[in-house]
């Protein structure tokens, strides 16, 4: 695996693999990678020749500057991980992404405004803003997202379709701890107690499939975790799978998601669940 610093060396072996026939897979990430992020990396080497993994926490992204500033950085843990699961690791400076500050306003629709969209304003459009960059200079025919960001990978289909980026998106089901906890690089600021604690998330939302109707499960769902004194819940929305609106009834041709985030202490979890 080759570690690449700058954008100019990344479209030279991009081009250069492309050319010689191979096919090429794509993993955006953050770096403080775990087994859910290697998820994506090892169904990326499976299915293609060549792997590209990229690391880099994107400040245009956050819309909370102590969030970006704790956002944990592990290059050389990660580059361990990955190991030889991806030929190519990109881990720019900032400077190197960005050399002016972006400027770029993307309209996604309501589905961008929704739910995360609205918890973090400027966030999906700053999702949107790395993501064309990335795939615009590898140019892979895959890329691959996890579907706990489930909101995040419709946006960056909207994105791609908007800018004409002819990438395969591939969702890739959430990985989770033992205990049910879906993996997220946040679950290494829980204490231990915590950390048990918010496999409650995962437990209620299955809990919930029981349920008979929308506003059953929205009741259910809202009274479980209000017996908890260590969450505070954020939002929990039933929504229509493809459109992520709001939806009241479980016979939505498009299928139906609940959508959850939760602070457990000061950690923001997110989670979601397929009804339909
Ligand atoms: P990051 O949070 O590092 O996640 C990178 C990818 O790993 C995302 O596609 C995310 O959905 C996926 N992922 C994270 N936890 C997962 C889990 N438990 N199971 C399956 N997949 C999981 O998402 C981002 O970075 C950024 O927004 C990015 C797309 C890289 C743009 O900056």
């Amino acid at each position: 695996m080759e570690i690449i610093k700058t954008v100019e060396k990344l479209m030279e072996v991009a081009v250069r693999e492309r050319a010689a026939g191979k096919t090429i897979g794509m993993v955006p990430t953050m770096g403080a990678l775990h087994e859910g992020h290697l998820s994506l990396i090892r169904r990326a080497h499976k299915e293609n020749d060549v792997v590209f993994c990229s690391i880099f926490v994107n400040p245009v992204q956050f819309n909370n500057a102590e969030d970006l500033e704790k956002y944990p950085r592990t290059l050389e843990a990660d580059v361990k991980l990955i190991g030889d699961l991806a030929d190519y690791v990109f881990a720019p400076s900032v400077e190197e992404v960005f050399p002016v500050a972006p400027t770029e306003v993307y309209d996604f629709g309501t589905m961008a405004n929704v739910m995360e969209g609205a918890a973090r304003p400027g966030h999906f459009n700053g999702v949107g803003v790395i993501v064309r960059r990335l795939l615009e200079w590898v140019r892979p025919h895959k890329a691959y997202f996890g579907e706990k960001d489930y909101q995040q990978i419709a946006v960056i289909r909207e994105m791609c379709a908007q800018c004409r980026i002819l990438a395969e998106i591939v969702p890739c089901p959430i990985v989770r701890e033992p205990n049910g906890l879906a993996m997220s690089s946040r679950n290494r600021r829980l204490s231990a107690h915590e950390f048990e604690t918010a496999a409650n998330i995962h437990r209620i939302l299955e809990a919930s499939k029981q349920c008979k109707s929308v506003p059953e499960i929205q009741q259910f769902v809202e009274s479980e975790i209000a017996k908890i004194p260590e969450f505070q819940l954020d939002y929990f929305e039933i929504a229509d799978a493809k459109t992520l609106l709001t939806t009241d009834t479980l016979n939505n041709p498009n299928g139906v998601m609940g959508f959850i985030t939760v602070y457990v202490g000061p950690v923001r979890l997110i989670d979601n669940i397929k009804y339909r």
